[in-house]
């Protein structure tokens, strides 16, 4: 790699694929077993979760587009905490960025990229969904909260998303922390900036790859109140 070279032909690296060598062709097919999107989702969840590599795959890691009122769209990824209701559940810093779109716009978008070897064949899976966001009572947070790991707790106190840090006061007040939690002397109750969102899905489009062919879409969209789906060009 130089980065003097005015063109950088991807598609030559042993981890992309080598156009050369490919010489075959064939069409994806998503087989689709019920009306409800989102048990293709959980379907393919279990699958990566059975046969992806787990030391460098997080299933629950999702993209999350927003966009605020002036247009500027602003992407990121966060953990699907939970589905409740075929919603998905997040959580997050009401003082951050996505948090303040979502005040101004409570249109959402979010990706999953899944990606793992079963019989030998290379899946490349990705569902993106459109749907609205909606805060959650304190009620249903805490409840997410309260599950929370001992370092996710510990950060919901000692970090303001988004603002500059200067490091070494940040690592003495959170050794500081640390310490009291363990002596027992602080509980970490919920902050009030903690606050979690459910996604309302309206459309999915789900896109698979078996192998290096060509790649079957299925999109759901809810239409007066039902889903429905269909096939379509990848
Ligand atoms: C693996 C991983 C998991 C993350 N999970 C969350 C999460 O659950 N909630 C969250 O607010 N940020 C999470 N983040 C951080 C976000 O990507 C982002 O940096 C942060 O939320 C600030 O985004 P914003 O400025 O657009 O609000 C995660 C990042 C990574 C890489």
């Amino acid at each position: 790699m130089t980065s003097e070279c005015a063109i950088w032909d991807l598609r030559t690296d042993e981890n992309f694929f080598d156009s050369k060598k490919i010489n075959h062709s064939n069409l994806s097919h998503i087989v689709v077993k019920s009306s409800n999107p989102m048990d293709l989702l959980r379907e393919w969840y279990h699958d990566v979760k059975k046969y992806a590599d787990p030391n460098c795959t997080m299933p629950n890691l999702m993209n999350l587009a927003t966009c605020n009122s002036d247009g500027e769209v602003h992407a990121r990824n966060l953990y699907m905490r939970q589905i409740v209701n075929d919603n998905i559940h997040i959580m997050t810093d009401r003082r951050g960025t996505k948090c303040k779109d979502l005040i101004e716009n409570t249109n959402v978008a979010c990706t999953f990229f899944w990606c793992f070897t079963k019989n030998n064949i290379k899946y490349a899976r990705q569902v993106r969904i459109q749907g609205i966001a909606k805060e959650l009572n304190t009620e249903e947070t805490q409840k997410m909260y309260s599950n929370e790991p001992l370092y996710c707790k510990i950060r919901s106190h000692l970090c303001h998303q988004g603002l500059p840090v200067e490091w070494t006061e940040a690592k003495a007040k959170h050794d500081k922390m640390y310490e009291e939690v363990l002596a027992g002397k602080n509980p970490l109750p919920m902050p009030d900036h903690v606050v979690g969102f459910e996604i309302v899905p309206h459309k999915f489009d789900y896109y698979q790859a078996d192998g290096e062919i060509i790649g079957d879409r299925v999109v759901f969209e809810m239409k007066w109140g039902k889903w429905e789906n269909y096939h379509v060009y990848s």
